[in-house]
């Protein structure tokens, strides 16, 4: 990707999420919360794509599917007042209708528009596909890692500062002092938990505590380490036996992994 091409779709993306904003600060405040996150997510693709010593066109490659991850965020509120996928849509499949119509990434190569799209398609999904080429799996990889370390940021800071949590970023969710044990189970089988199993705040925080079994890139762990998002968000865990044992697991997964190579 050439870095006029770069310019350009940030400035589309801050005209087109602009649009959306109406003044109003508590209709805008998930939105801005979104173009927030799309910014630090860029920062933290560029920061795991210089670990892996990524340059130049590629890395550009890179921040453009951080800055579009989320763009089907945008609509998706506006259409349903939710972030609830499964109450209105899959907003990965979203944003690549907003950027077909919009025709966004027709002036890039073929081969560029191609690993842009498939990194923002499954930056959600459960799983990876097995079927991409090396050059596109980098890409999904890193979009994967670089949004999980902000998620857990934006959720670990509200509790940090005893702030409230926006409603929509917590999928209008209830703060109820139970958990879903297919969530706990998934953790103690080291496996990604399921959104369709959260039915309170801590199943959320739990799912989030999870995603440490999907982590790829050495330079992730080290900074979910430094950064001690995940222990902070698990301090506001219920204090139960199989709560604790569950964060334990996690804990235990991100030293191992900060000593042994990837998957
Ligand atoms: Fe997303």
């Amino acid at each position: 990707m050439q870095k006029d091409h770069l310019i350009r779709l940030k400035t589309w993306f801050d005209t087109y999420t602009r649009s959306f904003l109406t003044g109003e600060t508590l209709s805008d405040s998930p939105l801005v919360l979104k173009i927030e996150h799309t910014a630090r997510v860029c920062d933290n693709i560029c920061h795991l794509g210089r670990s892996i010593d990524l340059t130049g066109g590629r890395m550009r490659i890179a921040e453009a599917v951080g800055l579009f991850h989320d763009v089907g965020r945008f609509v998706q509120y506006h259409r349903y007042r939710t972030f609830n996928d499964r109450e209105s849509v899959n907003h990965a499949s979203l944003g690549i209708n907003v950027l077909n119509e919009a025709a966004v990434l027709d002036t890039l190569p073929g081969d560029e528009k191609d690993m842009i799209a498939d990194a923002i398609r499954f930056h959600n999904a459960p799983a990876l596909p097995e079927n991409k080429p090396p050059g596109s799996m980098v890409f999904m990889r890193l979009i994967r890692d670089a949004d999980k370390l902000d998620i857990w940021k934006v959720f670990a800071d509200c509790y940090r500062h005893h702030q409230r949590l926006e409603p929509a970023i917590v999928q209008h969710l209830p703060d109820l002092p139970t958990w879903n044990d297919n969530i706990l189970n998934a953790i103690t089988d080291k496996r990604i938990a399921r959104f369709q199993d959260m039915k309170s705040l801590n199943d959320f925080k739990l799912l989030q505590l999870s995603w440490v079994f999907d982590l790829y890139f050495p330079e992730t762990i080290i900074q979910a380490k430094k950064r001690g998002h995940l222990a902070a968000i698990a301090r506001t865990l219920p204090d139960d036996r199989a709560v604790r044992h569950a964060v334990a697991g996690v804990m235990d997964q991100l030293e191992e992994m900060g000593i042994t190579d990837p998957k």
